[in-house]
């Protein structure tokens, strides 16, 4: 017969096993899938975390906030963040931004990878253009009204 105290030990030892790989198990789950919806030119498998840093990016590149683009079901207060239907397409700004993304994309693959090589940082983003503005300086007269 074992003791109790071994018993007591081994029944311990189940018991954080199985917490164990409930916490791995839901990680990977919550790792590998986002609750996005309608994602059609950022990677499928991003993960909720990188898809909200990568919002936060584009959202200062351009200085805007992200009911510019997103349709807002619940305004927010001083310290609640407002509620958004991310995944609709309604608001033309939304519609703007996904092209602007692929226009990003084919500039970096088609036109830059070939000449930057190794130097990724060297690809261009939407700050690149937009340097925090809604509206890029296109043209030198424009320097002077901005
Ligand atoms: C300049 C426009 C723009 C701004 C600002 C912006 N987003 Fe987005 N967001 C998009 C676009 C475009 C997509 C869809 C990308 C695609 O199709 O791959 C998207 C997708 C999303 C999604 C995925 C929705 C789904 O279910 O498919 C979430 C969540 C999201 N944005 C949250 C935010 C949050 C939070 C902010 C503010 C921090 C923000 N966005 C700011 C343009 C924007
Ligand atoms: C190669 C330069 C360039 C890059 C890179 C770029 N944009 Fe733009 N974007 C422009 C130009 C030029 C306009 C037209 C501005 C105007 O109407 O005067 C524009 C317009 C927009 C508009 C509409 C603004 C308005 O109301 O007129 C949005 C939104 C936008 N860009 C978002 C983005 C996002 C998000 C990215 C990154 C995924 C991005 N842009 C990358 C050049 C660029």
């Amino acid at each position: 017969m074992m003791s109790i105290k071994i018993r007591k030990i081994i029944l311990i030892a189940i018991v954080l096993g199985t917490l164990l790989m409930i916490e791995s198990f839901n990680w990977q789950i919550v790792e590998s899938n986002n609750k996005a919806k309608n994602l059609q030119v950022i990677y499928q498998d991003i993960s909720d975390k990188e898809l909200m840093a990568d919002m936060k990016t584009i959202s200062l590149s351009i200085g805007v906030q992200c009911g510019y683009c997103h349709v807002v079901i619940k305004e927010g207060s001083e310290d609640i963040e407002p509620i958004y239907d991310a995944a609709s397409d309604e608001k033309q700004n939304k519609l703007i931004a996904r092209n602007m993304m692929k226009m990003t994309n084919l500039i970096n693959t088609d036109y830059l990878a070939p000449i930057v090589g190794d130097n990724k940082n060297h690809l261009i983003t939407c700050v690149t253009c937009h340097m925090g503005h809604i509206k890029p300086v296109s043209n030198i007269d424009s320097l002077f009204i901005h």
